[in-house]
C-alpha cells in the first residue's frame, strides 16, 4: 500500500546540470540545476528561478550552456548551487574552474566538465520558471570518448537525490535499452 505525500519535488534520479552564462561584463557564471532535462531532439529545458543571476544573464545574452556534473567535480557543483553570482564576484573562478567562450553561442564552456550542450535561448517564462534552449552543438572531451562516442563510464555523471539531498554516482549497466517486446 502506498502512502500519500502530497506535492513533492521527488522525481528521481535528477540530473546535475551546470548552467553556464555570461553577465553584462562578460564574467562567466555557472549555477547548478536539478530541475531540467531533454525536451525533444533539439530542445533542452531548465527551471531557473528569476531571482538568480543566471536568469538575468540568459535574458541578456539569449544563450547558455548546460554541462553534466561529474563525480570528480561534485564539490564545485554543489558550491555553485549554494552561492549566487549576485553575491560573490566570479564564483566560477573561486571554485577553481576555467572557462572558454563557446564557439557556437554567447556563453561559457567549463573546461573541467567533459560533456556540454551549447544552447541558444528559445523562451523563458517567469511564471513557470521554464527556460527552453535549442541545442546547437554538443561537445565532449576526447578523453571521455570510446570508439568516437561519449562514454558514461568515463564521464562519470552524478545524479541528485531530492529526498535525502545528496549526490549519487551512476551504477553499472544492468540491461540494454529498446529490447523489450511482448510475444
Ligand atoms: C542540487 C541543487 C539543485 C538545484 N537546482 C536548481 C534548479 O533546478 N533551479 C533553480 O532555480 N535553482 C536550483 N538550485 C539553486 C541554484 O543553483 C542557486 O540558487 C545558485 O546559487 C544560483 O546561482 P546564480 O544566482 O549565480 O545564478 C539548485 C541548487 C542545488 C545545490
Amino acid at each position: 500500500m502506498k502512502k500519500d505525500f502530497g506535492v513533492k519535488t521527488w522525481l528521481m534520479p535528477m540530473p546535475v546540470l551546470m548552467v553556464g552564462s555570461y553577465d553584462e561584463s562578460g564574467v562567466a557564471n555557472v549555477m547548478t540545476a536539478a530541475w531540467g532535462g531533454t525536451g525533444s531532439d533539439e530542445l533542452l529545458t531548465v527551471c531557473i528561478d528569476s531571482g538568480h543571476k543566471t536568469w538575468a544573464n540568459i535574458k541578456n545574452r539569449k544563450a547558455f550552456t548546460v554541462a553534466v556534473g561529474v563525480e570528480s567535480e561534485v564539490k564545485a557543483c554543489d558550491t555553485l548551487g549554494c552561492v549566487s553570482g549576485n553575491k560573490v564576484y566570479d564564483k566560477v573562478a573561486r571554485v577553481g574552474w576555467h572557462t572558454d567562450k563557446s564557439a557556437h553561442v554567447d556563453a561559457p564552456v567549463v573546461r573541467e566538465l567533459p560533456l556540454v550542450f551549447e544552447c541558444e535561448l528559445v523562451s523563458m517564462d517567469e511564471s513557470t520558471c521554464l527556460v527552453v534552449g535549442r541545442v546547437v552543438n554538443v561537445a565532449a572531451e576526447e578523453t571521455v570518448l570510446t570508439e568516437g562516442e561519449p562514454d558514461s563510464d568515463k564521464i562519470r555523471p552524478i545524479a541528485y537525490n531530492p529526498i535525502q539531498h545528496e549526490y549519487r554516482a551512476m551504477g553499472a549497466s544492468i540491461a540494454h535499452a529498446h529490447q523489450g517486446q511482448i510475444d
